[in-house]
């Protein structure tokens, strides 16, 4: 019989279908399975076995006879906690039937795998109540979520249960015991009762012991499910497949500590998660668990490190593998970067994803969003784990990939606005990365078909810029000699809405815009991505261009002193990954010049790779510069007045941020590479 058909009952009207729920740990629909349901069928004197052997296959073709994946095998063991769901004789609703209505977040008791026919007569008071009828609406996938339990799942259902057998039977509450406090929601009145032990018709009933109901304020470990008191239980994970035990997710290890991964870490401790941070600085981990944030130039990231480390909410330790072993979800988001000779360094992902796999328990969901060549979540990482577990991605544990597209210094802004790209290696995976997200960010997000389509979306989001930012710089060279103000110019094209050309500079650094063209060039076979090849050569060269430019209106550089300001590849940011400073310093040295740097990001130590004299900005060298080349426009030097440089001859604006008409009031040639040919006076 199709589910959703009606039965016709003894008198003759539609009978409601009646179900006794029984709640196991593990169980099947092997041969184990069916003789203990033969002993509860016994024990309950409702048939005897064969008839409820037949019932059970009954149960089976009507309402979803398909193996499911990964669905373990019963265990005698715990097959005699059954019973009904605490002492409201809740019953009838399968995972299945959750998930469907209610989003994968209806805590239906992990365990609450086998629904089994035993009478088709109607209901009667004081037995076994029948199972929501099969015609109350579906939700779409879409409101079948966290959310739509929240919001809307819970009244749709109420408001269209038309009502049968009296006035009990006229909502959902027939169905779910009833909320122990108004507004709390059935939901999680029903997880209550789940772990509360009850009377189970004679039957031995003991509460799973990793059920814990969580009853008015909201504490550790528990997850707000229905309004702000409600609150999911704590649980661990079995495994996969529509039977498994809920999804619900409590613990979260963040893997990687950095700009990205710290922020992250704290956004998800702020949505009720225990947080379990991981990263090898031993140092990094000691100040996040004293409360402080040891990145600090992001936006409201110390305030909210010292609030989740205060509310018990957020740890951090070196060892991954441990924290690993304690978390439902796993997101791992430490650095992927190119060698000088453009080869790929796999070490920092690769030593994570073996930290991780040493960890890995059956139900965990892992996501990565360390951005990553396209298939490397699949081909690489999926069989690293599956060799290091001895667990399979897809039966045994989830695995997804979700590029993190943040702007550093923005993030918590940027974690509320930007949709989160997500996919799984296969579609469950897709479903529990998409459930997990929506649970702890605010912004949308967004399940794309498959982990390649995610790894794909973030490579050519960054190489578009890597490109615009080329066909700029290729423009404005050949516009600044053809009396041609190219800020102007651009700013007029953009005011059309289908162009977007981004600002010439000397040179694209950090994580990103620089490094990741190079993960789609590493397999582009000839031919493949010519324009994408060219681009990034042309903003390779730009920092040569820019010097060149100084070289002219200087009339040579040969031991002129020479300050770059700013370190960091852009403003604002303590980060010096492919930084075009170093290419700057680079380039003066070789020209013969004496280089001074000045960053009041860094310490003198941290920017000890640059080669050049780290110098203070009040500092009687950096005030005796004849040159300075703006290389990362911070805050803090918005407001500097040239005429402090003594010796100033030309300033190069790197980064189109400098109004030229201060340089020239301090008499100085103002140099940018969209600029036309300014010379330095004498
Ligand atoms: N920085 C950005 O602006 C930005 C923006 C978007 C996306 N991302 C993505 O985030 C990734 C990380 O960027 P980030 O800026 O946070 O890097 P980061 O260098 O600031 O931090 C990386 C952290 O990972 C830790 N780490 C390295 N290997 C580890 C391992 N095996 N186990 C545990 N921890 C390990 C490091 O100690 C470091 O603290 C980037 O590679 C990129 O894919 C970065």
């Amino acid at each position: 019989m199709a589910r959703g058909q009606r039965r016709p009952g003894g008198d003759g009207r539609a009978a409601p279908d009646l179900f006794q729920v029984r709640i196991s740990h593990l169980s099947g629909h092997g041969r184990a399975g069916r003789g203990a349901e033969q002993q509860l069928a016994q024990r309950r004197g409702h048939r005897p076995p064969g008839a409820h052997r037949r019932r059970v296959r009954d149960h089976d073709q009507s309402l979803d006879a398909r193996p499911f994946p990964g669905r373990p095998r019963l265990d005698h063991r715990h097959h005699a906690w059954c019973g009904q769901l605490g002492d409201q004789r809740f019953a009838g609703a399968t995972p299945r039937w959750c998930a469907a209505r209610l989003g994968p977040h209806l805590p239906h008791p992990r365990g609450l795998a086998d629904v089994q026919r035993p009478s088709r007569r109607r209901s009667r008071p004081g037995r076994l109540p029948a199972r929501p009828p099969d015609h109350l609406p579906q939700l779409p996938p879409s409101q079948a979520s966290p959310r739509a339990v929240d919001g809307h799942a819970v009244p749709h259902l109420r408001d269209h249960h038309p009502g049968r057998g009296g006035a009990r039977g006229r909502s959902l509450d027939r169905w779910l015991p009833a909320p122990a406090h108004p507004g709390r929601g059935a939901i999680v009145a029903a997880a209550d009762q789940v772990a509360r032990p009850g009377r189970h018709a004679g039957l031995p009933c003991r509460p799973d012991p990793r059920l814990q109901p969580v009853r008015g304020p909201l504490r550790r470990g528990a997850v707000p499910v229905a309004g702000p008191r409600a609150a999911l239980l704590r649980a661990d994970h079995g495994a996969l497949g529509p039977h498994s035990r809920a999804p619900l997710v409590t613990t979260v290890a963040v893997v990687g500590l950095g700009k990205i991964g710290l922020p992250l870490a704290a956004q998800f401790a702020s949505k009720g998660l225990d947080v379990i941070g991981c990263d090898l600085q031993p140092e990094a981990v000691a100040s996040i668990n004293s409360g402080r944030s040891h990145i600090r130039e992001e936006a409201g990231l110390e305030e909210a490190v010292r609030t989740a480390v205060a509310h018990g909410r957020l740890k951090a330790t070196t060892d991954t593998t441990a924290a690993v072993a304690k978390a439902d979800v796993v997101v791992v988001i430490v650095p992927l970067m190119v060698e000088p000779d453009r080869k790929i360094d796999y070490r920092s992902v690769d030593a994570a994803t073996l930290a991780v796999a040493r960890g890995l328990r059956r139900g965990t969901l892992v996501v990565y969003e360390t951005t990553l060549p396209v298939g490397t979540t699949r081909q690489r990482l999926k069989p690293a784990i599956e060799r290091e577990s001895g667990l399979t991605a897809g039966a045994d544990f989830h695995l997804a990939f979700s590029p993190e597209r943040l702007y550093a210094g923005r993030i918590f802004a940027d974690l509320r606005k930007y949709p989160k790209i997500v996919g799984g290696i296969d579609p469950a995976s897709t479903d529990k990365a998409v459930d997990f997200y929506r649970k702890v960010l605010d912004a949308e997000v967004w399940p794309v078909e498959n982990a390649e389509t995610a790894e794909f979306a973030k490579l050519a989001e960054t190489t578009y810029r890597d490109v615009n930012i080329a066909l700029a710089n290729q423009l404005a060279l050949y516009a600044a000699g053809r009396h041609v103000n190219v800020g102007q110019a651009f700013k007029a094209a953009n005011s059309q809405p289908f162009s977007h050309i981004h600002r010439p500079s000397i040179g694209v650094g950090g994580h990103c815009i620089p490094v990741y063209p190079h993960f789609l060039l590493d397999d582009a076979a000839d031919g493949e991505l010519s324009l994408v090849r060219d681009g990034r050569q042309t903003n390779d060269g730009m920092a040569r261009v820019g010097i060149e430019a100084l070289d002219r209106s200087l009339g040579g550089l040969r031991s002129r002193r020479v300050l770059v300001l700013g370190a960091s590849y852009r403003e604002d940011v303590k980060e010096l990954a492919f930084s075009t400073a170093f290419a700057i310093v680079d380039l003066l040295h070789r020209a013969g010049a004496n280089v001074m740097v000045h960053d009041p990001l860094f310490t003198p130590a941290e920017l000890f790779a640059l080669e050049a004299e780290v110098v203070d900005l009040d500092s009687e060298a950096a005030l005796s510069a004849d040159a300075v080349v703006v290389q990362a426009w911070h805050s803090s030097f918005h407001e500097l007045d040239w005429r402090r440089f003594k010796s100033l001859r030309a300033v190069l604006d790197g980064r189109g941020s400098v109004d030229p008409q201060s340089v020239r009031e301090a008499g100085a040639a103002y140099v940018a590479v969209d600029a036309p040919r300014e010379e330095a006076s004498a």
